[in-house]
Protein backbone atom coordinates (compact mmCIF):
# COMPACT_ATOMS: atom_id res chain seq x y z
CA UNK A 1 0.00 0.00 0.00
CA UNK A 2 2.81 2.19 0.62
CA UNK A 3 3.90 1.92 -3.21
CA UNK A 4 0.48 3.41 -3.73
CA UNK A 5 0.72 6.47 -2.09
CA UNK A 6 4.43 7.37 -2.24
CA UNK A 7 4.25 6.20 -6.25
CA UNK A 8 5.82 9.72 -7.92
CA UNK A 9 3.56 12.00 -9.71
CA UNK A 10 2.73 10.84 -13.34
CA UNK A 11 5.24 12.85 -15.37
CA UNK A 12 3.93 15.76 -17.83
CA UNK A 13 4.74 15.93 -21.55
CA UNK A 14 4.86 18.40 -23.64
CA UNK A 15 3.37 17.74 -27.54
CA UNK A 16 4.98 19.94 -30.05
CA UNK A 17 3.06 20.28 -33.92
CA UNK A 18 2.48 22.93 -36.48
CA UNK A 19 -0.64 23.39 -35.56
CA UNK A 20 -0.43 24.29 -32.23
CA UNK A 21 1.92 27.29 -32.96
CA UNK A 22 -0.11 28.50 -35.44
CA UNK A 23 -3.10 28.43 -32.77
CA UNK A 24 -0.34 29.63 -29.98
CA UNK A 25 -1.49 27.50 -27.62
CA UNK A 26 0.91 24.49 -25.31
CA UNK A 27 -0.68 21.27 -25.45
CA UNK A 28 0.69 18.68 -22.14
CA UNK A 29 -0.07 15.76 -21.10
CA UNK A 30 -0.72 14.43 -17.66
CA UNK A 31 0.93 10.33 -18.25
CA UNK A 32 -0.99 9.31 -16.04
CA UNK A 33 -1.20 6.00 -18.16
CA UNK A 34 2.38 5.79 -16.86
CA UNK A 35 0.82 5.27 -13.60
CA UNK A 36 1.16 1.57 -13.13
CA UNK A 37 2.81 -1.26 -11.38
CA UNK A 38 2.94 -3.75 -14.47
CA UNK A 39 3.62 -3.14 -17.93
CA UNK A 40 0.86 -3.15 -19.45
CA UNK A 41 -1.33 -3.37 -16.36
CA UNK A 42 -4.94 -2.58 -16.09
CA UNK A 43 -3.93 -1.15 -12.89
CA UNK A 44 -3.00 2.47 -14.34
CA UNK A 45 -4.62 5.75 -15.08
CA UNK A 46 -7.15 7.17 -13.54
CA UNK A 47 -8.39 3.46 -12.08
CA UNK A 48 -5.09 4.50 -10.10
CA UNK A 49 -6.54 7.56 -8.71
CA UNK A 50 -9.90 6.18 -7.96
CA UNK A 51 -8.68 3.23 -6.38
CA UNK A 52 -6.08 4.20 -4.57
CA UNK A 53 -8.09 5.90 -1.67
CA UNK A 54 -10.71 2.76 -2.23
CA UNK A 55 -8.11 0.21 -1.50
CA UNK A 56 -6.53 2.29 1.54
CA UNK A 57 -10.49 2.72 3.32
CA UNK A 58 -10.90 -1.06 2.83
CA UNK A 59 -7.51 -1.72 4.54
CA UNK A 60 -8.31 0.00 7.38
CA UNK A 61 -11.60 -1.33 7.45
CA UNK A 62 -10.06 -4.79 7.73
CA UNK A 63 -11.42 -6.33 4.88
CA UNK A 64 -9.40 -8.05 2.57
CA UNK A 65 -12.15 -8.62 -0.82
CA UNK A 66 -13.46 -6.36 -2.89
CA UNK A 67 -16.87 -7.03 -4.78
CA UNK A 68 -17.30 -4.61 -7.97
CA UNK A 69 -19.73 -4.91 -11.22
CA UNK A 70 -18.26 -4.24 -15.00
CA UNK A 71 -18.73 -5.41 -18.41
CA UNK A 72 -16.76 -8.08 -20.04
CA UNK A 73 -14.27 -5.20 -21.88
CA UNK A 74 -14.29 -3.66 -18.44
CA UNK A 75 -11.02 -1.41 -17.68
CA UNK A 76 -12.67 -0.99 -13.85
CA UNK A 77 -12.65 -4.95 -13.78
CA UNK A 78 -9.06 -5.34 -15.28
CA UNK A 79 -7.96 -3.09 -12.39
CA UNK A 80 -9.56 -4.12 -9.63
CA UNK A 81 -8.15 -7.81 -10.45
CA UNK A 82 -4.62 -6.51 -10.98
CA UNK A 83 -5.37 -4.01 -7.71
CA UNK A 84 -6.48 -7.06 -6.04
CA UNK A 85 -3.42 -9.32 -6.77
CA UNK A 86 -0.56 -6.58 -6.19
CA UNK A 87 -2.53 -5.55 -2.65
CA UNK A 88 -3.37 -9.16 -1.46
CA UNK A 89 -7.27 -8.43 -1.80
CA UNK A 90 -9.43 -11.41 -2.86
CA UNK A 91 -11.75 -9.54 -5.67
CA UNK A 92 -15.09 -10.79 -7.41
CA UNK A 93 -16.38 -9.39 -10.47
CA UNK A 94 -20.12 -9.74 -10.71
CA UNK A 95 -20.16 -9.34 -15.21
CA UNK A 96 -22.87 -8.21 -17.03
CA UNK A 97 -24.04 -11.01 -19.13
CA UNK A 98 -23.85 -14.53 -19.57
CA UNK A 99 -20.56 -16.86 -19.17
CA UNK A 100 -19.72 -16.71 -22.71
CA UNK A 101 -18.39 -19.53 -24.56
CA UNK A 102 -14.77 -17.72 -24.99
CA UNK A 103 -14.26 -15.24 -22.21
CA UNK A 104 -13.04 -11.60 -23.74
CA UNK A 105 -8.90 -11.13 -23.15
CA UNK A 106 -9.97 -9.09 -20.51
CA UNK A 107 -11.63 -11.47 -18.81
CA UNK A 108 -9.41 -14.18 -19.33
CA UNK A 109 -7.00 -11.80 -17.53
CA UNK A 110 -8.92 -10.98 -14.99
CA UNK A 111 -9.23 -14.64 -14.03
CA UNK A 112 -5.94 -15.34 -14.49
CA UNK A 113 -5.25 -12.85 -11.62
CA UNK A 114 -7.11 -14.80 -9.24
CA UNK A 115 -10.82 -12.66 -9.70
CA UNK A 116 -13.69 -14.65 -9.43
CA UNK A 117 -16.23 -14.08 -11.73
CA UNK A 118 -20.01 -14.05 -11.57
CA UNK A 119 -21.83 -13.54 -14.64
CA UNK A 120 -25.49 -12.41 -14.26
CA UNK A 121 -28.24 -11.64 -16.94
CA UNK A 122 -28.36 -8.11 -18.39
CA UNK A 123 -31.77 -7.61 -16.70
CA UNK A 124 -30.32 -8.69 -13.22
CA UNK A 125 -27.21 -6.64 -13.71
CA UNK A 126 -29.31 -3.44 -14.12
CA UNK A 127 -30.00 -3.85 -10.18
CA UNK A 128 -25.79 -3.21 -9.60
CA UNK A 129 -26.90 -0.35 -7.01
CA UNK A 130 -29.76 -2.32 -5.59
CA UNK A 131 -28.84 -2.53 -1.15
CA UNK A 132 -31.08 -6.02 -1.64
CA UNK A 133 -29.14 -7.26 -4.32
CA UNK A 134 -25.80 -6.25 -3.13
CA UNK A 135 -26.53 -7.97 0.31
CA UNK A 136 -27.65 -10.65 -1.79
CA UNK A 137 -24.25 -10.89 -2.69
CA UNK A 138 -22.47 -10.51 0.51
CA UNK A 139 -24.37 -13.38 1.84
CA UNK A 140 -23.04 -15.19 -0.66
CA UNK A 141 -19.38 -13.97 -1.09
CA UNK A 142 -19.22 -12.93 3.11
CA UNK A 143 -17.89 -9.44 4.01
CA UNK A 144 -16.29 -7.15 0.98
CA UNK A 145 -15.59 -3.90 -0.08
CA UNK A 146 -17.81 -2.85 -2.65
CA UNK A 147 -16.66 -0.66 -5.56
CA UNK A 148 -19.77 0.68 -8.02
CA UNK A 149 -19.27 0.30 -11.17
CA UNK A 150 -16.68 2.54 -13.08
CA UNK A 151 -15.18 2.71 -9.99
CA UNK A 152 -16.69 6.33 -9.04
CA UNK A 153 -17.61 7.14 -5.32
CA UNK A 154 -16.38 9.68 -2.77
CA UNK A 155 -13.33 8.77 -2.31
CA UNK A 156 -12.66 7.85 -6.12
CA UNK A 157 -13.40 11.81 -6.60
CA UNK A 158 -10.58 12.52 -3.51
CA UNK A 159 -7.66 10.38 -5.64
CA UNK A 160 -8.63 12.55 -9.02
CA UNK A 161 -7.92 15.22 -7.14
CA UNK A 162 -4.89 14.88 -6.22
CA UNK A 163 -4.03 14.63 -9.75
CA UNK A 164 -4.70 18.46 -9.85
CA UNK A 165 -2.45 18.68 -7.00
CA UNK A 166 0.41 17.34 -8.73
CA UNK A 167 -0.06 19.66 -12.04
CA UNK A 168 -0.12 22.67 -9.64
CA UNK A 169 3.41 21.57 -8.43
CA UNK A 170 4.75 20.35 -11.46
CA UNK A 171 3.44 23.28 -13.24
CA UNK A 172 3.88 25.79 -10.42
CA UNK A 173 4.30 29.63 -11.97
CA UNK A 174 2.93 28.47 -15.76
CA UNK A 175 -0.69 26.70 -14.55
CA UNK A 176 -2.42 25.40 -17.36
CA UNK A 177 -6.00 26.77 -18.21
CA UNK A 178 -8.17 24.23 -19.26
CA UNK A 179 -7.79 20.60 -18.32
CA UNK A 180 -9.11 17.83 -20.76
CA UNK A 181 -10.10 14.07 -20.06
CA UNK A 182 -12.53 11.58 -21.15
CA UNK A 183 -15.66 10.95 -19.76
CA UNK A 184 -17.67 7.69 -18.93
CA UNK A 185 -19.41 8.03 -15.33
CA UNK A 186 -17.90 11.67 -15.29
CA UNK A 187 -16.16 10.78 -11.77
CA UNK A 188 -12.68 11.59 -13.24
CA UNK A 189 -13.82 14.90 -14.36
CA UNK A 190 -15.88 15.84 -11.17
CA UNK A 191 -12.55 14.87 -9.07
CA UNK A 192 -10.74 17.31 -11.32
CA UNK A 193 -13.30 20.13 -11.07
CA UNK A 194 -13.60 20.15 -7.18
CA UNK A 195 -9.26 19.97 -7.08
CA UNK A 196 -9.32 23.18 -9.59
CA UNK A 197 -11.13 25.81 -7.15
CA UNK A 198 -11.83 27.86 -10.37
CA UNK A 199 -8.18 28.48 -11.63
CA UNK A 200 -8.86 26.82 -14.53
CA UNK A 201 -11.45 25.48 -17.01
CA UNK A 202 -12.09 21.24 -17.79
CA UNK A 203 -13.37 20.20 -20.43
CA UNK A 204 -15.15 16.58 -20.22
CA UNK A 205 -15.45 14.80 -23.93
CA UNK A 206 -17.88 11.88 -23.22
CA UNK A 207 -17.80 8.65 -24.82
CA UNK A 208 -21.55 8.38 -24.38
CA UNK A 209 -24.08 9.01 -27.02
CA UNK A 210 -27.63 10.47 -24.87
CA UNK A 211 -26.37 13.76 -23.54
CA UNK A 212 -26.64 13.12 -20.22
CA UNK A 213 -23.15 13.53 -19.00
CA UNK A 214 -23.25 17.02 -17.76
CA UNK A 215 -26.58 16.25 -15.33
CA UNK A 216 -24.26 12.88 -14.42
CA UNK A 217 -21.67 15.34 -13.17
CA UNK A 218 -23.48 17.46 -11.37
CA UNK A 219 -25.05 15.10 -9.53
CA UNK A 220 -21.68 13.49 -8.28
CA UNK A 221 -20.40 17.34 -7.32
CA UNK A 222 -23.92 17.24 -5.74
CA UNK A 223 -22.87 13.98 -3.52
CA UNK A 224 -19.54 15.77 -2.98
CA UNK A 225 -20.61 18.71 -1.39
CA UNK A 226 -19.48 20.89 -3.69
CA UNK A 227 -21.85 23.38 -5.48
CA UNK A 228 -21.38 23.32 -9.37
CA UNK A 229 -19.33 26.26 -10.45
CA UNK A 230 -19.18 27.24 -14.26
CA UNK A 231 -15.68 26.40 -14.79
CA UNK A 232 -16.28 23.06 -16.76
CA UNK A 233 -18.41 21.53 -19.92
CA UNK A 234 -19.00 18.67 -21.39
CA UNK A 235 -18.21 18.54 -25.47
CA UNK A 236 -21.33 15.73 -26.48
CA UNK A 237 -20.24 15.69 -30.50
CA UNK A 238 -16.68 12.78 -30.41
CA UNK A 239 -18.51 9.77 -28.93
CA UNK A 240 -18.01 8.10 -32.45
CA UNK A 241 -21.52 6.57 -32.15
CA UNK A 242 -21.64 5.63 -28.46
CA UNK A 243 -19.73 3.55 -26.04
CA UNK A 244 -17.02 1.60 -27.08
CA UNK A 245 -18.36 1.97 -30.63
CA UNK A 246 -15.64 3.08 -33.36
CA UNK A 247 -14.79 4.14 -37.35
CA UNK A 248 -12.05 3.64 -39.51
CA UNK A 249 -11.32 7.52 -38.82
CA UNK A 250 -10.95 7.05 -35.73
CA UNK A 251 -8.24 3.85 -35.71
CA UNK A 252 -6.19 5.98 -38.76
CA UNK A 253 -6.00 9.28 -36.07
CA UNK A 254 -4.71 6.52 -33.23
CA UNK A 255 -1.91 5.12 -35.46
CA UNK A 256 -1.20 8.83 -36.81
CA UNK A 257 -1.05 9.97 -33.52
CA UNK A 258 1.48 7.27 -32.19
CA UNK A 259 3.57 7.81 -35.19
CA UNK A 260 3.93 11.52 -34.28
CA UNK A 261 3.88 11.70 -30.25
CA UNK A 262 4.75 7.97 -29.37
CA UNK A 263 2.44 8.13 -27.34
CA UNK A 264 -0.44 4.64 -27.23
CA UNK A 265 -4.10 5.47 -27.57
CA UNK A 266 -7.09 3.53 -26.72
CA UNK A 267 -9.99 3.50 -29.23
CA UNK A 268 -13.23 3.64 -26.19
CA UNK A 269 -11.39 6.52 -24.65
CA UNK A 270 -8.46 8.22 -24.94
CA UNK A 271 -8.57 8.36 -28.73
CA UNK A 272 -12.01 10.05 -28.78
CA UNK A 273 -10.62 12.60 -26.06
CA UNK A 274 -7.44 13.31 -28.09
CA UNK A 275 -9.72 13.60 -31.72
CA UNK A 276 -12.24 16.38 -29.91
CA UNK A 277 -9.95 17.83 -28.73
CA UNK A 278 -7.50 18.29 -32.10
CA UNK A 279 -10.68 19.25 -33.45
CA UNK A 280 -11.12 22.37 -30.86
CA UNK A 281 -7.83 23.60 -31.33
CA UNK A 282 -8.45 23.35 -35.38
CA UNK A 283 -11.70 25.15 -34.83
CA UNK A 284 -9.99 27.83 -32.79
CA UNK A 285 -11.84 26.91 -29.61
CA UNK A 286 -8.74 27.81 -27.88
CA UNK A 287 -7.43 31.76 -27.70
CA UNK A 288 -3.69 32.14 -28.39
CA UNK A 289 -1.12 31.60 -25.09
CA UNK A 290 -3.90 28.78 -23.93
CA UNK A 291 -1.71 26.38 -22.25
CA UNK A 292 -4.26 22.48 -22.06
CA UNK A 293 -3.15 19.92 -20.05
CA UNK A 294 -4.87 16.82 -21.39
CA UNK A 295 -5.26 13.33 -19.05
CA UNK A 296 -4.17 10.33 -20.51
CA UNK A 297 -6.18 8.41 -17.97
CA UNK A 298 -4.64 4.40 -19.73
CA UNK A 299 -7.45 2.12 -21.00
CA UNK A 300 -4.48 0.72 -22.85
CA UNK A 301 -4.95 -2.93 -21.39
CA UNK A 302 -8.19 -2.84 -23.55
CA UNK A 303 -6.53 -2.40 -27.20
CA UNK A 304 -6.63 -6.71 -27.28
CA UNK A 305 -10.98 -6.10 -27.43
CA UNK A 306 -12.90 -7.52 -30.45
CA UNK A 307 -15.98 -5.69 -31.09
C1 LIG B 1 -9.20 4.76 -19.76
C2 LIG B 1 -10.37 5.47 -19.21
N1 LIG B 1 -10.48 6.79 -19.37
C3 LIG B 1 -11.52 7.50 -18.91
C4 LIG B 1 -12.55 6.87 -18.25
C5 LIG B 1 -13.71 7.68 -17.79
O1 LIG B 1 -13.66 7.85 -16.41
P1 LIG B 1 -14.96 8.24 -15.62
O2 LIG B 1 -15.82 7.00 -15.54
O3 LIG B 1 -14.45 8.61 -14.27
O4 LIG B 1 -15.64 9.32 -16.33
C6 LIG B 1 -12.48 5.47 -18.03
C7 LIG B 1 -13.50 4.77 -17.34
O5 LIG B 1 -14.19 4.45 -16.79
C8 LIG B 1 -11.37 4.75 -18.53
O6 LIG B 1 -11.27 3.42 -18.36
Amino acid sequence: MIRLLNHPPSPVQELHAPLFAEKGIRLLVKRDDLLSLSENGGFCGNKWRKMKYNLLEARLRGQNRLLTFGGAFSNHISAVAEAGQSFGFETIGVIRGEAPASPSPTLQQAAARGMHLHYTSRSEFQRKNNPDWIAALLEQYGDCYVLPEGGTNRLALDGCRDMVEEVFEQCAGNLPHYYCVACGTGGTLAGIITGLNNTAKAIGFSVLKGGFMRDAVIQLLLDYGVAPSDNWEIQEQYHFGGYAKTTPELFVFMKTFYREYGIPLDQVYTAKLFYGLFDLIRNGYFAPGSSIMVIHTGGLQGNSKKF
